[in-house]
C-alpha cells in the first residue's frame, strides 16, 4: 500500500517498488562515468579520467559508416550472430593469432560493446549463487552484470609495488597466486582475466596465465588492446587446453560494437542470451568497423602520448606506475593535499579521490593513493593537460 504524505494525499513517487536486485552490486551508486561525463564538467576542462579517444576514427572509417548509412541493408536488423562481412573481419584478424581457422558461424559473436557481450555470457552461464573472481582494480561494470544475473563476485586484489621509487611498472603489481587459490571454492565458475588491464596497465606474462590457467576449471574473459616496449601479449586461449574454457572480449567503446571469440560450446548459450536482450547490434556500424584496421600504426602513436604524460610526472616528482599496455597510467597522488576551499566543480565535489570505486569496501583502502589517467587523447590536449598539471607542485 502506498505511503501517505503529511498532507494526508498519497506519495506516488515510489508507488512501485523497484526489483531488489538493484540493490546489489552497487547498482543504484551512481558511477563515476555519469559524474565526470563531459556533461557535468566545466567547458574548459581536459578530461583524462576517462579512456575516450578525443580524436575522430580514420576516414576511411567515417567514409565506410557513410555508405552504410546510404545503402539499404545495414539500416536493418543484422543477424543476432553480427554482420558477416564484420565476423570475416574479425577471424582475419584473430585466427592467425589464436592459431585456429575460426568458425564465423559458431565462433565469433558480434555484441553491443564488450560490456553486454559480457553480461550475455553471464545470463548464459551463471546459476544463483555461482562465484566469479574479479581481480581488483576491477572494471566496475563487472560487478553488476555479474550480481543482476544471480552471480556473487570474489575479489582477489593485484597488491601495488611497495618499493618507494618514483617510477615503477605495471607487471609490479602482482596477483598471489596462493590468495587466488584460496579464492576458489566449490561454487566458482568463472574468472575475470582483464589484460592489458584496465586501469593498471598491467600485461599479465604467461607465467602468471599458466598458473591462472592451472587453476581454472572455469572460463576467462579477457580484455584486449595495445601493449607496448615489444612485450608479449599472451591469450590465455593459446595456452594448453584453455580455448574451451575461454572467451575473449573486445569493442570499438563508442559505437556500441564489440565482439567475443571463443568454443562454440561458450560462444552458442551467449548468442542465445544475447539474441534475447539486445537481438543485435547497431548494423551499419557494423559494416563500418570492418574496415578498422584493427591497431594498426597506433603502437607508435601511444607510445609517444604515454611519454608525455610520463615526462611531466617524472618532472613533478610524483610516483607513477608505467603501463605495459592499455592507455591508463596510475598516479600516486597521496602526497598531493587537495586545499579545504579548492573550487571543485560541483557535481565532482567530494569525488577527488574516486579509484575507490574498483574496489570492494573491504579493499578500497589498497587504490585509495591512486588517480588514473587516460592518455588515449591527441599530444596537443596532453601537453595542455601537461602545463595544468605541473601545477600539482604547489599543492605537494
Ligand atoms: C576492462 C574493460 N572491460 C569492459 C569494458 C566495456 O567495454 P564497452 O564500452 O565496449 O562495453 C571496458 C571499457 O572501457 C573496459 O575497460
Amino acid at each position: 500500500m502506498a505511503a501517505k504524505t503529511n498532507s494526508g494525499n498519497v506519495d506516488r513517487s515510489n508507488l512501485i517498488p523497484f526489483s531488489s536486485r538493484l540493490k546489489e552490486g552497487k547498482a543504484l551508486a551512481q558511477d563515476v562515468w555519469s559524474i565526470f561525463a563531459a556533461a557535468n564538467l566545466p567547458a574548459d576542462c581536459i578530461n583524462l579520467g576517462q579512456g575516450y579517444m578525443n580524436f575522430a576514427p580514420p576516414v576511411w572509417v567515417t567514409k565506410a559508416a557513410e555508405e552504410a548509412l546510404h545503402s539499404v541493408a545495414p539500416n536493418h536488423y543484422s543477424h543476432p550472430r553480427g554482420r558477416i562481412r564484420l565476423r570475416e573481419a574479425i577471424k582475419s584478424f584473430y585466427g592467425p593469432q589464436l592459431n585456429r581457422d575460426l568458425d564465423v558461424e559458431s565462433e565469433i559473436l558480434v555484441t553491443s560493446g564488450a560490456n553486454e557481450g559480457q553480461y550475455s555470457v553471464f545470463t548464459a552461464f551463471l546459476e544463483q549463487g555461482d562465484e566469479v573472481i574479479m581481480f581488483e582494480p576491477f572494471f566496475d561494470q563487472y560487478l553488476p552484470s555479474v550480481t543482476f544475473n544471480g552471480g556473487k563476485p570474489v575479489y582477489v586484489p593485484l597488491h601495488p609495488p611497495t618499493d618507494s621509487k618514483i617510477k615503477s611498472s605495471s607487471n609490479e603489481w602482482t596477483l598471489d597466486i596462493a590468495e587466488l587459490r584460496r579464492a576458489i571454492t566449490p561454487r566458482t565458475k568463472m574468472i575475470i582475466v582483464n589484460t592489458p588491464h584496465n586501469p593498471v596497465g598491467k600485461v599479465f606474462t604467461k607465467q602468471e596465465l599458466e598458473a591462472i590457467a592451472s587453476l581454472a576449471e572455469e572460463f576467462n574473459l579477457l580484455y584486449d588492446c595495445l601493449v607496448f616496449d615489444g612485450k608479449e601479449h599472451v591469450r590465455i586461449a593459446n595456452l594448453p587446453g584453455m580455448w574451451d574454457r575461454t572467451v575473449t572480449a573486445f569493442a570499438a567503446t563508442g559505437w556500441r560494437i564489440g565482439w567475443l571469440i571463443g568454443p562454440a560450446s561458450i560462444i552458442q548459450p551467449t548468442l542465445a542470451a544475447s539474441t534475447r536482450i539486445v537481438f543485435c547490434s547497431n548494423s551499419p556500424l557494423q559494416e563500418a568497423a570492418c574496415h578498422w584496421k584493427f591497431f594498426e600504426n597506433q603502437l607508435s602513436e601511444y607510445a609517444e602520448r604515454r611519454k608525455v604524460l610520463c615526462d611531466a610526472f617524472d618532472e613533478i616528482g610524483l610516483k607513477y606506475t608505467l603501463p605495459e599496455g592499455s592507455y591508463f597510467v596510475l598516479l600516486d597522488i597521496s602526497e598531493v593535499k587537495f586545499p579545504e576551499d579548492y573550487p571543485f566543480p560541483k557535481s565532482v565535489l567530494g569525488r577527488g579521490r574516486d579509484f575507490r570505486s574498483f574496489y570492494c569496501d573491504e579493499h578500497a583502502n589498497i587504490g585509495e593513493a591512486y588517480a588514473r589517467f587516460a592518455f588515449c587523447k591527441d599530444v596537443d590536449t596532453l601537453k595542455k593537460a601537461v602545463e595544468r598539471l605541473r601545477r600539482l607542485k604547489e599543492y605537494m
